[in-house]
């Protein structure tokens, strides 16, 4: 297996591997080990169905569901459909968030699994690395948000930019820590994002709304945070929820991209002190 970096800190390719047919255990520990080297890995000209992406995905943990699957009828809960067209109103994760925090066990990771892209190109992800951006910040600034608890709320991004209708009792609320510690890395990173969390606990709302405003713009102007992935058919890339953030472009319109998204819930909450460090 061979795997060069994108760039210095963050996101890699990784060439001659079959995610179609069972990956071997020597391989599946080099593959672990890079995930949490680079934390966006990227396979290209794969073949895969579904049973083969959610397999693959399930050799990390338990597949999640969406919650806007917990409230449709559809035919599979954990393949989650990332599809663009010349209809559509909104492209999913078209702006920087990390996944479905609003979730008490966001997932850990998510494989994107993209099969058409735009005709005249476009349609790429950002991703950013959330320790660096933890890193970057001053000495004075980690001590004052240590400590400190974002609200993560799903209506934000599925009320308020997808416009769905929330389910009785509105879509999940959650609490995590503003800076966690990575439970298998041991290293400390940003956790607020501007698709989920809307307040910081213990502040005036004017207070929290100046503290998020500014850790968003930190990260959506940094650009050496970031790293950027080009799609072409037949692309997985597989993100580590935890300590990343994306940006789905949508520069396309009114042409169409399509993929299919399976997502591991992670075993533990972002937490500040994770009881359990793997590596
Ligand atoms: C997402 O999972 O947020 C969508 C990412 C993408 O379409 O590139």
């Amino acid at each position: 297996m061979e795997i060069r970096p994108i760039t210095p800190h963050l996101g890699a390719e990784v060439y001659d591997v079959d995610l179609s047919s069972s990956v071997s255990d020597a391989e599946f520990a080099v593959l672990q080990q890079a995930f949490l080297d680079w934390s966006v890995l990227v396979f290209r000209g794969q073949d895969l169905d579904q049973c083969q992406h959610k397999s693959f995905a399930s050799r990390f943990g338990e597949l999640h569901t969406h919650p806007l699957h917990k409230e449709r009828s559809i035919k599979d809960p954990f393949v989650l459909t990332v599809n663009t067209d010349a209809d559509s109103n909104y492209t999913a994760g078209d702006g920087w968030h990390t996944d479905v925090t609003c979730d008490a066990f966001p997932p850990m990771g998510s494989m994107l699994y993209v099969t058409e892209v735009p005709e005249g190109g476009g349609g790429d992800t950002l991703f950013a690395n959330m320790y660096l951006a933890y890193d970057l910040l001053s000495d004075t600034l980690k001590e004052m948000i240590s400590g400190l608890i974002g609200i993560h709320d799903g209506g934000l991004s599925y009320v308020g930019a997808y416009k769905s209708t929330p389910p009785q009792g509105g879509y999940p609320r959650n609490e995590h820590p503003v800076v966690v510690t990575h439970p298998e890395t041991g290293r400390k990173l940003l956790y607020v994002n501007a698709g989920f969390t809307t307040r910081i606990k213990g502040l005036h709302a004017e207070e929290s709304r100046a503290l998020l405003d500014f850790l968003f713009r930190h990260i959506n102007s940094t650009p050496k945070l970031t790293a950027r992935v080009q799609w072409q058919p037949g692309t997985l890339t597989f993100w580590d929820n935890r300590c990343t953030q994306h940006h789905a472009v949508w520069d396309y319109f009114p042409h169409s991209r399509y993929g299919e998204r399976v997502s591991i819930v992670a075993s533990e909450r972002p937490s500040a002190n994770p009881v359990t460090s793997l590596h």
